[in-house]
């Protein structure tokens, strides 16, 4: 699909209404992980450069519709203007003046957006009111263009649209991934529950060429294949999807990779006594925690001969350690291939980016997503509203 971007616009003498995804992580007031508004300084950048002015709205917890003063963006207004380099004015629900009031390079940050009921609604007439205080809509928060919402999608519609760097910068790293990759294609999807992956396990068997599944969601693919896995996290009522799956891939010729060897242990907690084993012999008192050194040994050998790997979830608890191994090697493994020119490496999703930049393998990645929910439904295959808005 084609979209604008900031090189279509002129904005020389007008006002930007950025949309951003400043949605970060805060612990007595102070945000704990800058990377989200880190990402948004070439957008900001660039259309000063180009002699507009720049108003950054966006949105920060689940207020849902209710002025939440725990979640108002005066929170974060200091450390915006610490990571821009400039002056940041929040400005109040109310608006305001403070548009006609702008002056050099000050920049705007407006109000908790869902603190207004009409944001998530995808209100026209909200969607209008912010409309009214810009020329230009820019959306630089693909981390939220999931979410059909008035700053994301009915504005798209009230003024010229483009894409910002960041969104341009994710899209095209998802195209490549995905759209049209190089072959051989590898998935990694890990995590707890099949359940919250189901239509992303679906649409990618079509997609990838091998399949790598792990965490809780490998127990119940086991699990459908008649292996008894003792005390595991496991979703035995989904047996038959299992099934429906790896036929699925069976008939695409998508190989599906299961742990070949798992770490089980008798207690959840970090350093609980362990062993690995068989994939069929797990104790009946004990679960599943890690994919052992055999299931890592082939992931990467898939991974020698791939030319994309795209990357959700972790391959096994990987927040005690020492059930973090698989992960951590696999993810060292597809950085140094990916260093070393051989592998394009997409991740993004929830806990994914935490087990990477943990795993030290973050950094080497050819591209890791801001998203969260919004990487999973592009992984699903959905049209993102604010995407498609754009178009
Ligand atoms: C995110 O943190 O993934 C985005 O900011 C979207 O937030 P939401 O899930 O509350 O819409």
């Amino acid at each position: 699909m084609a979209w604008k971007t900031l090189d279509d616009i002129d904005f020389a003498g007008k006002r930007a209404l950025v949309r951003v995804d400043i949605n970060v992580p805060v612990e007595d007031g102070k945000v704990t992980d800058l990377t989200r508004i880190e990402r948004i300084i070439p957008t900001v950048d660039d259309i000063q450069e180009k002699g507009g002015k720049v108003i950054l709205m966006a949105h920060f917890g689940r207020p849902k519709g209710q002025v939440v003063p725990e979640m108002s963006l005066e929170i974060i207004a200091p450390a915006v203007a610490d990571v821009l380099g400039l002056p940041v004015t929040w400005v109040n629900s109310d608006y305001g003046d403070a548009v006609a009031e702008m002056d050099g390079d000050e920049v705007l940050l407006l109000e908790n957006l869902r603190f207004n009921p009409g944001e998530e609604k995808n209100d026209k007439g909200f969607a209008k009111r912010l409309a009214g205080l810009g020329d230009i809509y820019v959306n630089d928060a693909f981390s939220a263009a999931h979410r059909a919402h008035a700053s994301t999608e009915a504005i798209a519609r009230l003024l010229p649209a483009c894409a910002g760097r960041l969104m341009a910068e994710e899209l095209s790293a998802l195209e490549k991934a995905l759209g049209t990759p190089e072959r051989p294609v590898v998935a990694v999807v890990g995590g707890a529950k099949v359940s919250t992956k189901l239509d992303l396990l679906g649409n990618l068997v079509g997609k990838v060429d091998h399949l790598v599944i792990g965490g809780g969601m490998a127990n119940t693919f086991l699990a459908a294949q008649g292996i008894d896995v003792g005390k595991s996290l496991c979703e035995h009522d989904l047996a038959e999807t299992a099934r429906e799956i790896l036929a699925k891939a069976d008939a695409a010729g998508c190989e599906i990779i299961l742990p070949r060897d798992i770490v089980v242990a008798r207690e959840f907690k970090a350093g609980a006594a362990n062993e690995t084993v068989a994939p069929d012999a797990c104790p009946a008192d004990a679960m599943i925690l890690d994919a052992g050194a055999a299931t890592v040994a082939y992931v990467s050998d898939v991974l020698d001969r791939a030319k994309t790997l795209v990357w959700n979830g972790p391959l096994g608890a990987f927040e005690i350690a020492p059930f973090d191994a698989a992960t951590n090697a696999a993810a060292a493994k597809a950085a140094a291939l990916s260093k070393a020119g051989q592998l394009i490496s997409v991740a993004g999703g929830g806990d994914t980016v935490a087990a990477l930049n943990q795993a030290g393998a973050a950094d080497d990645f050819s591209y890791i997503s801001t998203a969260g929910g919004a990487f999973l439904e592009w992984m699903e295959g959905k049209d993102l509203p604010g995407v498609a808005a754009l178009g």
